[in-house]
C-alpha cells in the first residue's frame, strides 16, 4: 500500500508547471461519443479519473491512442450503446455524462450508478429533469439508469434547472448538441469547465451559445465531426499549490493558469495577507515564514463563487491563522469529512451546520491521517507541509484521481515528501 509521508516545516520555492483541468478533460473525453469521428485532445492530466474514462471508451469500443507528444487521439466511430463497464463507471462521478452522450448518439442510453466523492446525497434529478424536458423517458434496471428517446428522438426545449449543477448543465448540452430543434438551458452553470466543453463540441460544428452565462441556447446540428482540441489549465490543481505555498511560507510561481478563474483564491488569499503577483499566465504567491496571517470568513456557491472545490485546502491553512475563521459550504450537504484528519493533527475546528469554525492554532503536530476524498485529502497535504514533525497520509489512491504527481510537483519546490509503500491494511 502506498502512503505520503511529510516532514513539515520546509519552506516552498521554486515553480510549479499546472496541468489541463480534470473537471474539462473528463466531459470532453464522453463528448468525443456524439462526434462519430476521430478527435485529438492536448493537455489531458495524467490522473487516474481520466485513465478510467478513457478505459471506459475503449471498452465500449473506441480506439484510444496515447501520443508522444501527450495529447490522445480518441476516434468514436464505433461505440457499442449501454455497454460501459458498471465497475468503472461505479468509481466516478463524471461517468454521468455518458447518459447525455449516449442518448444524443444513439436515442438511448443505459449506464451503471455513478460513483466519485462522498459529499452527502448527490441527486441527478436535474439531470433527468433536463433529459425528460428533450423528449426522454427515465427508468433504471438493474441498477443502471436507462434513457429512451423513442421513434420521435430529441426535440429542443427549455430546460430551468433548479440549481446551476455543473453535471446537469454538461449534460442538457450534450444531449441538445444533436437534438431536432433549438434547446435553452435557463440557470446553467457558468464554471470555465462548461465553456469547455461547449467550445470542444463548437470546434466539432455543434451550435452553442452563451456557455459561461447562466443562458445557453444549443441549436441542434445533425452531425459533429473530429477536431484537435487543447484542455484548460486546472484552477483547482493551482488554486491547490496557491494555498499550500501560502501555508508552508516561501515563494512559489505558478505557470501555465488563467488568471481570471483563480480570482476567488487570490483575492482571499490576500485578505489574508499573502502577497499574490498576477501576471499573464502565471501567478506567484509568497510569504515570508514569520508574517502572520489574518482569519477570513469564506462561503462556497457555483462560480464565480468561491469553489467548493478549494474549501478543505482554505480551511486547512485556517487551522494556524491566529483567530477565528468561519468556511460555509453552500454546494455540497456533507463536505466536512477532512476535518476529522485535521483535528489529529491538533486543529481546532468544530460545524455548526453547513459551517466550519475553526479557531487558529500557533502549530499543527504531524501524525497518521487518511486521505478521506480528493479535495480533503488535498487538506491534509497542506496542513502537513506546514506541520511540525512527520505526517503519513494513507488512501492516497483518492488523490491521484485529481493530482498528476503532487509529490513530484511539491518536491521539485523544496517540500520534504516521499511516496513509501507499507504492507499496512487501511
Ligand atoms: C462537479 C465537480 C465537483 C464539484 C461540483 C461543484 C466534476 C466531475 N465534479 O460535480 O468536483 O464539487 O461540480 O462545483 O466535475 N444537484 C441537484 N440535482 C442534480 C445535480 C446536482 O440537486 O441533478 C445539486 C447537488 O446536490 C449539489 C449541487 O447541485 O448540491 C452541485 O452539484 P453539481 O454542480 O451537479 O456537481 P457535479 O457536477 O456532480
Amino acid at each position: 500500500m502506498e502512503k505520503i509521508v511529510i516532514n513539515g516545516g520546509a519552506p516552498l520555492n521554486g515553480s510549479i508547471t499546472i496541468g489541463g483541468m480534470k473537471n474539462a478533460a473528463l466531459p470532453v473525453i464522453f463528448a468525443s461519443i456524439l462526434v462519430e469521428d476521430k478527435c485529438v485532445i492536448e493537455n489531458l492530466p495524467n490522473v487516474s479519473d481520466v485513465t478510467r474514462s478513457l478505459e471506459i471508451l475503449e471498452a465500449m469500443g473506441a480506439v484510444v491512442e496515447r501520443r508522444a507528444d501527450g495529447s490522445v487521439s480518441i476516434d468514436t466511430t464505433i461505440i457499442n450503446q449501454g455497454s460501459s463497464p458498471a465497475e468503472i463507471v461505479g468509481k466516478l462521478r463524471a461517468s454521468t455524462y455518458l447518459l447525455g452522450a449516449e442518448l444524443a448518439r444513439f436515442g438511448k442510453a443505459r449506464v451503471g450508478w455513478p460513483g466519485g466523492c462522498d459529499f452527502g446525497i448527490r441527486p441527478i434529478d436535474q439531470h433527468e429533469k433536463g433529459f425528460e424536458r428533450l423528449g426522454a423517458t427515465v427508468s433504471r434496471d438493474k441498477g443502471a439508469i436507462c434513457l429512451d428517446a423513442g421513434d420521435a428522438g430529441l426535440c429542443g426545449n427549455s430546460v430551468y434547472l433548479d440549481f446551476a449543477s455543473v453535471g446537469a448543465t454538461i449534460n442538457v448540452m450534450l444531449a441538445a448538441a444533436k437534438a431536432k430543434g433549438k434547446t435553452i438551458i435557463d440557470n446553467a452553470a457558468r464554471e470555465p469547465h462548461i465553456v469547455a466543453v461547449a467550445s470542444f463540441l463548437n470546434a466539432c460544428g455543434a451550435k452553442i451559445f452563451g456557455a459561461g452565462t447562466s443562458i445557453i441556447k444549443i441549436e441542434g446540428v445533425e452531425e459533429l465531426h473530429g477536431c484537435n482540441y487543447a484542455i484548460i489549465p486546472d484552477m483547482i490543481e493551482a488554486g491547490t499549490y496557491m494555498v499550500a505555498a501560502a501555508a508552508a511560507g516561501g515563494s512559489v510561481e505558478i505557470k501555465n493558469v488563467i488568471p481570471k478563474h483563480l480570482e476567488t483564491v487570490t483575492s482571499k488569499l490576500r485578505e489574508m495577507g499573502v502577497d499574490v503577483d498576477e501576471y499573464d499566465d502565471s501567478v506567484v504567491v509568497s510569504r515570508a515564514p514569520e508574517t502572520k496571517m489574518e482569519p477570513v470568513n469564506i462561503k462556497t456557491l457555483p462560480y464565480p463563487g468561491f469553489p467548493t472545490d478549494m474549501h478543505p485546502q482554505f480551511a486547512a491553512i485556517l487551522t494556524i491563522v491566529d483567530g477565528t475563521s468561519k468556511v460555509t459550504e453552500g454546494v455540497w450537504d456533507n463536505r466536512f469529512r477532512y476535518t476529522d484528519q485535521l483535528r489529529r493533527m491538533g486543529a481546532n475546528i468544530s460545524i455548526a451546520g453547513k459551517t466550519a469554525i475553526i479557531d487558529g492554532v500557533e502549530k499543527l503536530h504531524g501524525t497518521t491521517t487518511t486521505s478521506v476524498d480528493l479535495r480533503g485529502g488535498a487538506a491534509v497535504v497542506i496542513a502537513a507541509l506546514a506541520a511540525e514533525g512527520k505526517t503519513e497520509i494513507g488512501s492516497i489512491q483518492t488523490l491521484k484521481r485529481g493530482y498528476d504527481d503532487l509529490v513530484g510537483k511539491l518536491k521539485a519546490v523544496g517540500a520534504d515528501i516521499e511516496i513509501i509503500i507499507t504492507d499496512d491494511d487501511e
